[in-house]
C-alpha cells in the first residue's frame, strides 16, 4: 500500500540557523517513529547544512526547483547533479508560485521531470487551479492538462518514482483549505487519470499529495481521504511541532 508521505516547503523563508534548528527538531521526532515518510523543502543555499543537521534521522531532502539543462552558461540556475551531490533525494517541480510568478510552462517542467529522474531525484509534481478556473468548472480540465503536459510524457518505471500533489492555488498561503469532500473529487480524478494514461498498477502504488493550508486542525480529516496519500505543507511546515503533528495525522498504510 502507499505510505503516507508528508513534504515541508519551507519556499524563501528562514535563514541557516532556523533552517538548522527545524531539521534538527524534525530529525528527533522522525527518529520517534512516524508512520508517515517525511521530507523538508529548504532553499538551495541552506541545503547543505540541513541535510548535516539530518544526519541518519529518517527525514528526506528535497530541493524546491532544478535546471533541466547538466551544466554550463545558465547563470543563477542548479543542476541535478548538484543536488545528488548534496544527498537530495526529491525535488518539487512545478509549483503553482513557479507557475503563476516565474512563468513555468508544462514544457518546461516535463523537461525538468526528466532530468530529475535521469538523475536519480524522486520529482514532486504540482498541479492546480486558480480560483478562476474552479468557478468557470475547470478544475478537471486544467489539472488533467497539466498532469499530461508535465508527466504524461514518462515511461512506466519513471513515473513510478514521481510523487503528485494537487494544490489548488487559491487554497495556498490563503487560509481557505479545500474541503476534504472538494480535495478528495479530484485526488480521485488523478488517480482515474494514472490509470487510463499509465496503468492500474501504477495507479494504486503513485502517491497524490494535497498542498494548500494544510494545518495540525484539519490534517487528520484530509489526510483521512481515501486517494489522499499525505500533504506538502507550507506555512505550517515552518514550526517543528505543527509539521510533526500533520505527519502524525496521516494514517497507517494497510
Ligand atoms: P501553504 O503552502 O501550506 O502555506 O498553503 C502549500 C504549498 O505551497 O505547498
Amino acid at each position: 500500500m502507499r505510505r503516507p508521505f508528508v513534504a515541508g516547503n519551507w519556499k524563501m523563508n528562514l535563514n541557516r540557523q532556523r533552517c538548522v534548528e527545524l531539521a534538527e527538531g524534525l530529525s528527533a521526532g522522525a527518529a520517534a517513529g512516524l508512520a508517515a515518510e517525511i521530507a523538508v523543502c529548504p532553499p538551495a543555499v541552506y541545503l547543505d547544512a540541513v541535510r548535516q543537521a539530518i544526519g541518519d534521522a529518517p527525514v528526506g531532502l528535497a530541493a524546491q526547483n532544478v535546471y533541466f539543462e547538466d551544466n554550463g552558461a545558465y547563470t543563477g540556475e542548479i543542476s541535478t547533479q548538484m543536488l545528488t551531490d548534496l544527498g537530495c533525494q526529491y525535488v518539487v517541480l512545478g509549483h503553482s508560485e513557479r507557475r503563476h510568478i516565474l512563468g513555468e510552462t508544462d514544457v518546461d517542467v516535463a523537461k525538468k521531470v526528466s532530468a530529475a529522474l535521469a538523475a536519480g531525484i524522486k520529482p514532486i509534481v504540482c498541479v492546480g487551479e486558480t480560483l478562476e478556473e474552479r468557478e468557470a468548472d475547470r478544475t478537471t480540465e486544467v489539472v488533467s492538462s497539466q498532469f499530461r503536459g508535465s508527466v504524461g510524457h514518462l515511461s512506466d518505471a519513471d513515473f513510478e518514482q514521481v510523487v503528485i500533489a494537487y494544490e489548488p492555488v487559491w487554497a495556498i498561503g490563503t487560509g481557505k483549505v479545500a474541503t476534504p469532500e472538494q480535495a478528495e473529487a479530484v485526488h480521485a480524478d488523478l488517480r482515474k487519470l494514472i490509470e487510463t494514461s499509465y496503468n492500474a498498477d501504477l495507479a494504486s502504488k503513485v502517491r497524490i499529495q494535497y498542498g494548500g493550508s494544510v494545518k495540525p486542525e484539519n490534517a487528520v480529516e484530509l489526510l483521512g481521504q481515501p486517494n489522499i496519500d499525505g500533504a506538502l505543507v507550507g506555512g505550517a511546515s515552518l514550526e517543528v511541532e505543527s509539521f510533526l503533528a500533520i505527519a502524525s495525522a496521516a494514517p497507517i498504510a494497510g
